[in-house]
């Protein structure tokens, strides 16, 4: 195999997978997620849509600062204002590329660009050759490609090609195309582009008939060696394709795709989760590699096969996508030494100080709940809990609650180092509880979203609640994070987590005032 037979692994959770309707995340959780990315070993990161609004921008400009190998990738229409703020955003990363689109399609052409097809050729001309000003690495997409017209395409990707694009991206925006058709086309253009051999050919492609992973694969199979995709197949409408799929297909498949890739594929587990937990998109039990049944064998049949030879029904291992291989678990009496032995198995390097935190949270976890899985151990050492806690803290938390009488919260925290308390009564025990906190730390923010996720089964199972916020006439969200083997306690931490992330924003933009 040469390098040749690469693909390209083109990450675009952070924007087409913010797309998603309720998807969004703030900065800190786009950074989080880049590094994840970057350590697992994708090429590029898509990082967001530079000018679509401040927060954007920011966060982009953020990522190129933080990623140290993947190349960071900002977005930007055929518009001279949308590739400086790509430009400009991507300036301090180590490797960078402006990703710049315009539709091809009759349809969009007519419609949505009001543009006839000769100004959209001359937009391709000045947006790549714009773009190539501020980087080398210039990608082009032709949106709407697989409804573009072939004679079209030929002529807009030999555009785009002469004016300096390194990668042509040929998007299935709509979900449209089937395998073998959108093989043709990636076939097609290239040979009939006649300067093709100086550029990557891209695929992009959405999952509203369910074939984004097999168009991507058979694009592949047909000369395309980029693949753009998003963890957990994330994305506009019914998403993009799930790179999990994808790798996994090819590493299990390798006599059918002969491709290498640098995905680290051990991560796999653990990028899905925080994705899924960050953005509140609940992966689906039966989810190809990353649902929680993915490697589950339930009948008897099954069961006595694995025994036998777990090659019987297992076509990749647990261990391969980053599930520990021992099914044992760890309890109260688990010490130091099986607790790292674990976190090695998962593909965790914590340092001594965050060994010994994660070891205290494991042994006071332990204390409460018998058995401690693989997905207790992951939530412990999840960087968005235990964050620093800038003014608040949680303290004790009563609640008076069940059928009939008052519903009531009684919440001690500390606001500055000072202990409080406070009481308030609501429809529920987490109404109250959430009245009580807001009685402590009076604010404006409105709750967007409260959910619960049981981190593994049983009554006895942590609860992770999410809790994101809304404040102030730009959308601002603000996400907060808890955990406990009590709900009402996880929901108390989470929403006094992301009242410090608030806080933390506020002392960010006005250091010299304090947080208010
Ligand atoms: O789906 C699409 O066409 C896109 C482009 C911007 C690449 O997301
Ligand atoms: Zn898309």
């Amino acid at each position: 195999m040469t390098d040749k037979n690469r693909i390209i692994f083109f990450d675009t959770t952070l924007r087409d997978g913010e797309q998603s309707p309720g998807a969004s995340m703030n900065m800190e959780e786009k950074v989080l997620i880049a590094e994840a990315l970057d350590k697992m070993g994708v090429d590029v990161i898509e990082a967001g849509f530079p000018v679509a609004s401040k927060g954007d921008f920011e966060a982009v400009e953020a990522i190129a600062k933080q990623v140290k190998n993947a190349t960071v990738c900002g977005l930007a229409r055929a518009k001279k204002a949308d590739i400086e703020a790509a430009g400009e955003a991507l300036k301090k990363a180590k490797k960078k590329r402006i990703h710049t689109f315009i539709s091809t399609s009759p349809l969009h052409m007519k419609y949505k660009l009001q543009m006839e097809p000769d100004k959209v050729v001359e937009a391709i001309k000045e947006s790549v050759s714009f773009a190539r000003k501020f980087t080398d690495d210039v990608e082009w997409s032709c949106e709407d490609g697989s409804r573009t017209e072939d004679d079209f395409m030929y002529r807009v990707v030999e555009t785009a090609i002469a004016a300096g694009a390194k990668t042509i991206n040929i998007p299935d925006t709509v979900g449209y195309a089937v395998p073998e058709e959108y093989g043709a086309l990636i076939a097609r253009v290239m040979n009939k582009v006649p300067n093709i051999d100086k550029a990557i050919i891209s695929v992009h492609c959405h999952n509203d008939l369910g074939l984004a992973v097999a168009n991507s694969l058979a694009a592949v199979k047909a000369g395309a060696r980029q693949i753009e995709c998003t963890i957990n197949g994330i994305g506009e409408r019914a998403g993009n394709a799930a790179i999990e799929e994808l790798v996994m297909a090819m590493r299990t498949r390798p006599d059918y795709f002969p491709f290498t890739n640098g995905i680290d594929t051990t991560h796999i587990t653990r990028v899905s989760r925080l994705v899924s937990s960050i953005t509140g998109f609940a992966v689906q039990k039966n989810k190809a590699i990353v649902g929680a049944n993915a490697f589950a064998h339930e009948s008897g049949i099954h069961q006595d096969g694995m025994l036998k030879h777990a090659q019987t029904y297992e076509i990749m291992t647990p261990e391969s996508v980053g599930l520990s291989k021992s099914s044992l678990v760890l309890g109260k009496h688990s010490g130091r030494h099986a607790f790292k032995d674990r976190l090695r198995d998962l593909g965790i390097d914590l340092g001594d100080n965050a060994l010994e935190d994660a070891f205290n949270r494991f042994k006071d976890l332990a204390d409460k709940k018998k058995e401690v899985y693989d997905e207790d151990i992951l939530a412990l050492v999840d960087t968005r809990f235990g964050k620093e806690a800038t003014r608040y803290g949680f303290h004790s938390l009563q609640v008076v609650c069940g059928t009939g009488g008052t519903q009531a919260a009684y919440v001690e925290m500390t606001v500055d180092g000072h202990e409080h308390l406070a009481k308030a009564e609501g429809t529920g025990p987490v109404d109250a509880i959430f009245k009580a906190i807001r009685k402590l730390v009076p604010h404006e923010a409105k709750l967007k979203l409260y959910q619960v996720h049981a981190v593994t089964q049983g009554t006895d199972a942590q609860a992770e609640v999410t809790v994101r916020l809304e404040e102030g006439g730009d959308g601002k969200l603000i996400n907060g994070y808890g955990a406990d083997t009590d709900t009402l306690v996880a929901s108390a931490k989470a929403y006094i987590d992301a009242l410090n992330s608030r806080a933390r924003a506020q002392l960010r933009k006005h250091p010299q005032r304090g947080a208010a």
